[in-house]
């Protein structure tokens, strides 16, 4: 699946700083700095799993490739039809076009669902903007997303408060849908929900991305969610990618002492498959005033002399002939294959 032929979006060198403004002038006085050159390729048909802790940058990374927020540098290439090109350089009406093609749903569908209006209200909203002119033809489609979505048609009729959290999931999952997209980010789709309404959304949108061959970024802080439903996972720390790997890959062979601490604080309820927790020591650093050198080095065990002053660049090792990428100074250089992701 993830070979070069079937790369649907290709992100190089992408930025996203936020400006940080102070006194009566609103002078920039400094930037967070969310999603700090990050290189990586979204395959057709995947699941890619995102995670982190809080504040690392994974909504901010998620928005950007859709340009929800304008990065501030950096490039997203985007594989159309009729070739592949630069969101980043995209004139308005053919972003429009891209932005059909990519939806995103948040883990409060209450944001993108209007109060005051219906569910067919706020549904027939995007398939009129993508020129559904028809009344009743909209009503069918609507009828038609929320059974994909496994709710009555006549829910149409309702208002959002009228639901529970997992059915106004549903909803949001069944507006993404409507406008035909290709590849949908689910940031923190389930997070919000009861572990059994999880699994059914989960369930739910695993049959749907069969249905409609979607590609899926899954963004989640909750690592065991991304186990069970990802090919491939990117861990981020402070903006930066840290690590890439197969999902399975990533779980048996951990290269970053980050993925290592995350992974280690997942809880499992056999004892006897219980790891040895690594705890994260203090909080995830200001991204306005980054570390020096690897930037999870203030916090991390392992931590040496050269980590505290040179940047890691990623290397990649080949494993069973698949590429696992990792930014640490402790993977050996013999280890290491000049071949960048
Ligand atoms: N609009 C904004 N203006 C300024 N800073 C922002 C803005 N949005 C996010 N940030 C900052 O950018 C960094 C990354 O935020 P982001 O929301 O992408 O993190 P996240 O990994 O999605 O976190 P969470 O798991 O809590 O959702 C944080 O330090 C955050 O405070
Ligand atoms: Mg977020």
């Amino acid at each position: 699946m993830t070979d070069d032929k079937n790369v649907l979006i290709r992100v190089r060198g992408l930025k996203t700083w936020y400006p940080v403004k102070k006194g009566v002038f609103k002078h920039t006085v400094g930037y967070v700095k969310a999603v700090d050159d990050v290189d990586l390729d979204v395959y057709r048909g995947e699941i890619l799993g995102v995670v982190g802790e809080s504040g690392c940058g994974k909504t901010t990374l998620g928005k950007s490739i859709l340009q929800l927020i304008r990065p501030y540098a950096g490039n997203v290439f985007y594989d159309f039809p009729e070739g592949e090109k630069d969101l980043m350089t995209m004139k308005k009406k053919d972003l429009d076009e891209a932005r059909r093609r990519m939806q995103i749903v948040f883990q409060d569908p209450y944001s993108s669902l209007n109060p005051s209006f219906t569910i067919f209200g706020s549904m027939q909203e995007p398939l009129i903007r993508f020129g559904m002119k028809n009344k009743e033809e909209r009503k069918k489609k609507i009828a038609e997303l929320l059974q994909a979505v496994n709710l009555p048609e006549d829910y149409m009729e309702r208002y959002p408060n009228e639901f529970s959290g997992g059915q106004r999931q549903r909803i949001g999952i069944a507006r993404a849908l409507s406008v035909s997209p290709e590849f949908i980010v689910c940031d923190e789709a389930v997070s919000a929900l009861d572990v059994s309404i999880q699994a059914q959304v989960l369930q739910l949108l695993m049959k749907l991305k069969e249905e409609y061959k979607l590609t899926y970024m899954f963004i989640t802080h909750d690592l065991s969610v991304v186990e069970y439903i990802s090919d491939r996972i990117i861990v981020m720390y402070l903006g930066h990618i840290v690590e890439i790997a197969d999902t399975q890959e990533l779980f048996a062979n951990t290269l970053h002492p980050y993925t290592e601490a995350l992974i280690s604080a997942i809880p499992v309820a056999d004892i006897n498959q219980r790891r040895k927790r690594i705890p994260l020591q203090g909080d995830v650093p200001s991204p306005v005033n980054p570390p020096s050198g690897c930037p999870f080095h203030p916090r991390c065990p392992k931590c040496q002399d050269v980590c505290k002053t040179k940047k890691p660049e990623p290397v990649t090792l080949m494993k069973n002939g698949r590429p696992h990428t990792v930014c640490c100074h402790l993977v050996k250089t013999e280890e290491r294959k000049e071949k960048k992701e």
